[in-house]
């Protein structure tokens, strides 16, 4: 895929009306609907403050959550807006809906150096089926398409791949970034390039480790998944998150890897527990033998060792998915202990989204790495080397 696409600094957006996606899919208090993460809404300031600076008017819209039928209150994006508002230091004109009454006399009033919040485009049911009707009553709107929405770019959504077709369309400056930052250490990494992929299930990460297995030097498993490996290999693993169906494809993977000259590094030893909960008291064995009545929830201190060793020599690091059950602080020793190899190393350090990005955030290591990625499924996807419709439909440059 090209990496390489136009941004907002490619085009000239004075004096128009610029519709711009972001992804506002910010987690929220279920009861309150209080914005409990505004990581998402500050990513997105520095485009939006250059949009109006240049004299745009912009048009910003976003999904949030997955509503299936129409409109409900509890996924408006007006909480959105008004933090929005808050940070921009100005106001946001708030639509009742994305493509109605409401949002076009909006959108056709606005000018330059004002922007409007279009509803939940999840609200329109032609959004997710990337209905063409729907894209062209979006992008009539507007003059030029902006997105901004890394976090979505995997979905040919209307809002974030349909449009492209009615509008010239440019990344704004998060896109840029991440398609520069991960696209260049998939690319052309510094190297040794050292993986490190986590997370509970071999079967969610087979076409990341497919990829990596291309372009790495070192592949490192952690988490949930490499109880599955150990399985494969002969290992007891006791009671342990286990996906019976992929032991073949483990096994293939080994041997891919050794047939590849990658360094494939499973756990030696895991900290175990009788029971899944934040009580239990942990318990060291070896990774081949967990007793029947026990289960793995993290890696163990040999593992940390020889992991944080294949780090502190990296040139490029890419993580994906924790070691163990790191929300109960008794398990969280290994997601920790790789951490906080990662804001040692003088490697790029690249972290893939999702459970990691909050690992890294809650463990207190976020401003030590070279990059977190915003996407969750979109990052997944990205290392898995697949399209993303919302970059492939943006202009080469
Ligand atoms: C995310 O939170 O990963 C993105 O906003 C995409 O959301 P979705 O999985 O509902 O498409």
């Amino acid at each position: 895929m090209n990496y390489n696409k136009k941004t907002v600094k490619d085009i000239d957006v004075k004096g128009k009306k610029v519709l711009l996606r972001c992804d506002f899919n910010v987690p929220q208090d279920k009861d309150t609907l209080a914005i409990t993460d505004d990581k998402r809404i500050r990513a997105a300031l520095p485009t939006i403050q250059y949009l109006l600076d240049q004299g745009a008017a912009v048009i910003a819209c976003s999904h949030l959550g997955k509503p299936k039928n129409g409109p409900e209150d509890k996924f408006s994006l007006a909480p959105v807006a008004a933090r929005l508002g808050e940070l921009l230091g100005r106001e946001v004109v708030m639509a009742k809906d994305v493509v109605g009454p409401d949002a076009t006399a909006k959108a056709s009033a606005l000018q330059p150096g004002q922007i409007l919040l279009l509803e939940n485009t999840r609200f329109e049911k032609g959004e997710t089926k990337n209905d063409p009707e729907l894209a062209k009553a979006m992008a009539s709107m507007a003059q030029v398409y902006v997105s901004d929405a890394f976090g979505a770019v995997h979905r040919a959504h209307a809002s974030t791949a349909g449009v492209a077709a009615y509008l010239p369309a440019v990344s704004g400056f998060l896109i840029e970034k991440e398609l520069e930052i991960m696209g260049g250490a998939l690319a052309n990494p510094k190297r040794p390039l050292v993986a490190i992929l986590g997370g509970s299930k071999v079967s969610s990460k087979i076409g990341v480790i497919n990829h990596l297995l291309d372009i790495a030097d070192t592949i490192i498993i952690g988490g949930g998944m490499a109880y599955t490996f150990a399985k494969a290999q002969g290992g007891s693993v006791g009671t342990s998150l286990l996906e019976s169906d992929w032991l073949d494809y483990c096994n293939d993977m080994i041997a891919k890897a050794k047939e590849k000259g990658v360094a494939l590094l499973l756990p030696e030893d895991n900290l175990c527990a009788a029971e899944f909960s934040a009580d239990a008291v942990p318990v060291l064995h070896s990774a081949m033998t967990i007793p029947d009545d026990m289960m793995g929830m993290d890696i163990g201190p040999k593992t940390i060792e020889a992991y944080a060793a294949a780090v502190k020599n990296a040139g490029t690091v890419i993580w994906n998915g924790p070691m163990g059950v790191f929300e109960f602080p008794s398990f969280a020793e290994g997601t920790r202990a790789v951490a906080k190899a990662l804001a040692e190393t003088d490697a790029i350090t690249i972290i893939g989204g999702g459970d990691s990005a909050a690992a890294v955030a809650q463990l207190g290591f976020a401003d030590k790495m070279t990059h977190i990625s915003t996407g969750g499924g979109a990052s997944l996807e990205f290392l898995e080397g697949k399209e993303l419709p919302g970059v492939a439909c943006l202009l080469d440059k």
